[in-house]
Parts: structure tokens; C-alpha cells; sequence
């Protein structure tokens, strides 16, 4: 561990009494290409934000593989593809986009349940294992049970050396503020498709990083959001 930002990192994990069934940097199983992202234009930018609340209650109901697609775009998704420099939906300091978004699907309608990577540049999915993951995912978020009946689990992570090959150790700063970005993206997107969602940093970082493969020092998780249909629409 060197730099005072990895140890800043390490020092301030929490750290569970399990340890979950770990996966490190599990092979793709495959790709799922994504629907173009077109998002609904009914609200405007000043009522999405005005209703903008993290909502915990889930009705337990899928979300389409077209609405998922719009998530994943509009939280961190590629927007100008064809410059020298690829921008993202989300600002990055130094155009370095440290953050790596997992999904955990629960309920999504065509794909099968399992634990995927966005591809940004190629607005795809990679399968990386297939099963239920979500009771594992509450778990492995310091046991927040009310993410049980999601639609999805987001998970960030950060590979820590993009944005630090730049800045040395003040990039860790930078990695959070990235991720922060991210998640209100993603807050502002579900409003606007009628979706509840609530972010998560209370987190035991290493149980999340073994659900999606991360290794816990070069990348490791940041943060986390669960989405789905709210209970109370
Ligand atoms: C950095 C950060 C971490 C958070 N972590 C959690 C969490 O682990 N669990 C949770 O239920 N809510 C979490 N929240 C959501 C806050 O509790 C919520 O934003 C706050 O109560 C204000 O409510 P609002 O989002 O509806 O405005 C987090 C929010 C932020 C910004």
C-alpha cells in the first residue's frame, strides 16, 4: 500500500464479520447490446429536481431493459463518442473516468439475474455471473434489508490509478467527487421515469467488491444505489 490517499482509503473500509463467496475478476459470459437511450421529456428539469427524494419502499416489480438502459446512459453514459476526448454524461476531473458501474439485476425484464458491467463506450452489458444476487447485496451493504425488492443495484467502483497517474494522491479526492456525479445523474434519472431510488455509502467495501470482482485496492467500490419500482405509485 503506498500513497497517503490508498491508505486513506484502506484506513476508513468498514469491515464485516462474513466473508461472502468471493469472485475475483470473474470472465465475462457474455454481452448484451443496449437499446439507444432515449429518456421521457415530460417533467421539467426543475420539477425533477424539486421531486428529487431517495425512496426505500420497492413494489417488488421489474423494470424494462429499455429503462435500465436509459439509467446506465444518463447516470455515466458516453455522450460524445466521436471526439479525440470521450465525454460522459457525468463531468470526470482530467477526463479520467476512474468509475466502473456494476449492475446487480433483481427484476429486469429480458435478461436473466446476475451481476453485469457497463460498457460505456459500446452502451453494453457483460454478463459476469448469473444468479440472485440481491439478498447477498443487502448483506453486503451493512445489512440494508430494505433493498430487498429492487429492480437493481448499482455498484461503483474506482480504478483508483486513472485519475491518481495524473494527480498522485490528491486524485483520491477527485474519485468521490467523480462518483458523486454519477449518483445524482442517476437520482434525477429515476425521477424522471417515475422510479425510486436511494444511494448507499454505508457499505462494507469488500463483501461488495467480491460480488462484482473488484480486488480492493487497485479498484474498489465508492458507492452504491438500489432503484426499482417505488411501493407507493
Ligand atoms: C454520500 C451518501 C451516502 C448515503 N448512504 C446511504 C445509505 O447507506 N443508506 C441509506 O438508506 N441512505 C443513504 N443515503 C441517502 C441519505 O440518507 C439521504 O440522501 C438523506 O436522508 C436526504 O434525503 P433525500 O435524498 O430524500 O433528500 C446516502 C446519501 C449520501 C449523499
Amino acid at each position: 500500500m503506498t500513497g497517503i490517499g490508498q491508505k486513506f482509503y484502506q484506513s476508513t473500509k468498514y469491515h464485516g464479520q462474513r466473508r461472502p463467496d468471493t469472485a475475483t475478476a470473474p470472465a465475462e459470459l457474455k454481452t448484451i447490446s443496449l437499446p439507444a437511450a432515449v429518456g421521457p421529456a415530460d417533467k421539467s428539469f426543475a420539477e425533477l429536481l424539486a421531486a428529487r427524494r431517495s425512496r426505500r419502499k420497492f413494489a417488488g416489480e421489474g423494470i424494462s431493459l429499455e429503462h435500465l438502459a436509459y439509467l446506465l446512459w444518463a447516470s455515466d453514459g458516453v455522450s460524445a463518442p466521436d471526439k479525440p476526448t470521450i465525454f460522459h454524461t457525468a463531468p470526470s476531473a482530467g477526463a479520467r473516468h476512474p468509475i466502473v458501474t456494476y449492475v446487480v439485476a433483481n427484476r429486469v425484464d429480458g435478461i436473466e439475474s446476475g451481476v453485469y458491467r457497463y460498457d460505456a463506450e459500446g452502451h453494453s452489458l457483460r454478463m459476469l455471473r448469473e444468479g440472485d444476487f440481491e439478498k447477498e447485496a443487502a448483506r453486503a451493504a451493512a445489512d440494508q434489508d430494505w433493498m430487498v425488492g429492487s429492480a437493481v443495484v448499482f455498484v461503483w467502483t474506482a480504478v483508483f490509478e486513472r485519475t491518481t497517474s495524473k494527480y498522485k494522491d490528491r486524485g483520491y479526492r477527485y474519485v468521490f467527487l467523480d462518483a458523486g456525479h454519477i449518483c445524482q445523474n442517476l437520482y434525477l434519472a429515476c425521477e424522471s421515469l417515475g422510479l425510486g431510488m436511494t444511494s448507499i455509502a454505508a457499505l462494507v467495501d469488500d463483501d461488495v467488491n467480491s460480488i462484482v470482482g473488484a480486488d480492493g485496492v487497485d479498484e474498489s467500490v465508492v458507492y452504491m444505489a438500489a432503484l426499482g419500482r417505488p411501493a407507493d405509485k
